[in-house]
């Protein structure tokens, strides 16, 4: 078995249903975060951090992903016609980003059931699961900083942030024990799935990047359906702290829930604001406005 984290699964068959009418027809997925569909920036930061190969979970009328991550051949032959060489090289670029293959999630089971739709593709290696809609914005990748966290302390990773109030219903808590030399390192010893606020176990909330090990497949085969009615990533995660350590990451760097309106809309700006093209323009339009 290969220790080295290679390949990352996408989830990418959920229907959006936040985001209608817009993502009726257009996977949500490929909502424009200033002009890069969403799971572009998922897609970019597992390059970033060292991965070679992607799979992306799919489903019904998702196609475009497929689309978007391949040649163009109408677009390049007419950009390349006009001179139009910095667009071309976006184009070009897309389609060379990352070697990336795709399977489909056939019915809405959960998350858990999607990940496991990737179990033949990853195999029996540890490997990193990226949920495109958390966006996150950081100098270091956050999967790199958890890649790191892997190779050192040899069990699976999950990233955290601290969330206050009611919110922490919205997410996956941990349970765990801080490291005294690392205070960014937890050792889980629990962890549920979008409890009422009141059983919350901690303000540990599980952000959508995790590093397992491979025996969580088995783990998922044997998951029953948790909250919603979902086969739960989380509850897997739980039968896996059973047999392995599992630590919760409290990453650095900025996460955005681009599955959301008003967290999209945060995203546009801070990363509209941040653009050396647009930000200068933008922040004196923002400062023009009558707030
Ligand atoms: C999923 C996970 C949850 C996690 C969240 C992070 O939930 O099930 O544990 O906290 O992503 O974004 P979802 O947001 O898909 O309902």
């Amino acid at each position: 078995m290969s220790k080295l984290v290679r390949k990352a699964v996408f989830p990418a068959g959920g229907l959006g249903t936040r985001f209608l009418p817009a993502t009726k027809v257009i996977p949500k997925e490929m909502l424009a975060l200033v002009d890069k569909p969403i799971i572009q920036y998922g897609v970019e930061e597992a390059i970033a951090s060292g991965i070679e190969h992607i799979i992306i979970v799919t489903g019904r009328g998702k196609g475009a992903m497929e689309d978007h991550f391949d040649h163009s051949f109408e677009l390049d032959a007419t950009l390349e016609r006009r001179g139009k060489d910095e667009l071309l090289a976006v184009s070009r670029g897309v389609a060379t980003l990352a070697r990336i293959s795709y399977v489909r999630q056939k019915e809405p089971l959960g998350l858990g059931h999607a990940v496991l739709c990737a179990k033949e593709f990853v195999g029996d290696e540890p490997f990193a699961v990226i949920l495109p809609d958390d966006v996150i914005d950081a100098e270091v990748p956050c999967l790199k900083q958890m890649m790191d966290v892997f190779n050192e302390r040899g069990g699976s990773v999950l990233a955290t942030q601290t969330v206050e109030g009611p919110a922490i219903s919205a997410y996956g808590v941990l349970a765990g024990v801080q490291d005294p030399n690392d205070k960014r390192i937890y050792e889980c010893t629990g962890m549920v799935e979008k409890p009422k606020f009141a059983d919350a176990p901690s303000k540990q909330a599980i952000i959508g990047r995790y590093v397992l090990t491979p025996r969580i497949f088995e783990l998922l085969e044997q998951t029953e359906p948790g909250a919603g009615g979902e086969i739960q990533l989380t509850d897997g995660i739980r039968a896996l702290l059973k047999e392995e350590k599992v630590f919760g990451y409290t990453f650095e760097g900025k996460r955005f829930d681009a599955g959301d309106k008003f967290g999209m809309l945060q995203a546009t700006v801070e990363f509209a604001l941040k653009r050396p093209d647009l930000g200068p323009q933008f922040r004196e339009y923002l400062k023009g406005l009558p707030l």
